[in-house]
């Protein structure tokens, strides 16, 4: 019997050269934000202990020092995958990357420059920690200025905080491998390329701005995931179901504790998944392991 989900603990930029070409129908993948030292060497130890200095991950280092050869590591680290994205997905097929306001345009640079048609931006809506701060503390350290001349600034700047907004959506970069012919001429060959406009989170026609409720993710599971950027799974079975028919393959290559996995089982979908971290893979593979069993329908691998 084929496989029905295959998990490697590996590097996927070594593992994904053994997938064949035009053999995927679907990606949709969460890749290493590159800020706050999750980048290309992702590094579970040192982020938890930045973590604990820091107060915040996922956030600015603190000092918020702007740092733009972050988005230079991100499109040089997501170029190559890219490519090879491109070369397995079958033609018309589709891909997801999420990405981070600050480095979006990075993220479908890459894409663009593999080849992919770039079809939309896509946001999945949350209610994020706001992060901006006052500029009250290196005011009170400047040795440059009298005690009055400090509070008067602090008077003045009152309000004015460090450009960040409350982040409230996460962006998605949504590209197209080329379709070989028409939009019917393609299906007919591959089955891919056309979305599903039946499927909904809210009962209307599928749009750009997706919303899960805190209630629904709260209910996804009953046991806390140790995984610092877990994706509701409910949001990846709606894109799941948008974009591929049952029993089609979907490929995440950054697996974390294995959301996409799970929702491409439970969606009835085949999957095959990459992680690099010892911790995460074993989290992932128990929380496949316990969706096929719930499901009943796959067989267990790896
Ligand atoms: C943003 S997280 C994905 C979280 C996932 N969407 C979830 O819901 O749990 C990115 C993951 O990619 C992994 N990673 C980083 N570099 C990798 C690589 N080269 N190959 C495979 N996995 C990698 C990290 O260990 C991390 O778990």
């Amino acid at each position: 019997m084929e496989r029905e989900y295959s998990i490697f603990n590996t590097d996927c930029r070594t593992g994904i050269k053994d997938i064949p070409d035009n053999s995927i129908d679907f990606i949709i993948t969460d890749p290493p934000y590159f800020i706050d030292g999750m980048g290309g060497d992702w590094n579970d130890s040192k982020l938890k202990s930045k973590a604990k200095k820091s107060g915040i991950v996922g956030g600015l280092p603190v000092g918020m020092k702007f740092d733009r050869t972050q988005g230079e590591q991100l499109q040089k680290f997501l170029e190559p995958l890219c490519q090879e994205f491109y070369r397995i997905l079958k033609p018309g097929g589709f891909c997801v990357v999420f990405s981070q306001g600050r480095l979006y345009h990075r993220t479908a640079m890459a894409l663009d420059l593999t080849g992919f048609e770039i079809r939309d931006l896509l946001g999945w809506k949350y209610e994020g920690q706001a992060k901006a701060f006052s500029q009250a503390h290196f005011i009170k350290k400047d040795k440059n200025m009298t005690d009055a001349e400090k509070a008067e600034l602090i008077k003045e700047l009152d309000g004015l905080k460090t450009p960040q907004l409350k982040p409230q959506m996460e962006p998605m970069v949504l590209a197209q491998k080329p379709k070989d012919g028409t939009f019917v001429e393609n299906w007919k060959k591959y089955q891919v390329g056309l979305v599903n406009t039946k499927e909904s989170l809210d009962g209307m026609f599928p749009g750009t701005i997706m919303e899960v409720s805190k209630k629904i993710r709260q209910n996804e599971t009953d046991e806390k995931i140790d995984h610092m950027t877990v994706k509701p799974v409910c949001l990846i079975s709606h894109l799941i179901k948008l974009f591929t028919k049952q029993g089609q393959s979907v490929l995440d290559p950054f697996l974390g504790s294995g959301s996409h996995g799970v929702a491409a089982l439970e969606s009835k979908r085949k999957f095959i998944g990459f992680e690099i971290e010892p911790r995460y893979f074993d989290i992932a593979k128990k929380r496949l392991e316990k969706s096929a069993n719930k499901t009943d329908l796959f067989s267990t691998t790896q």
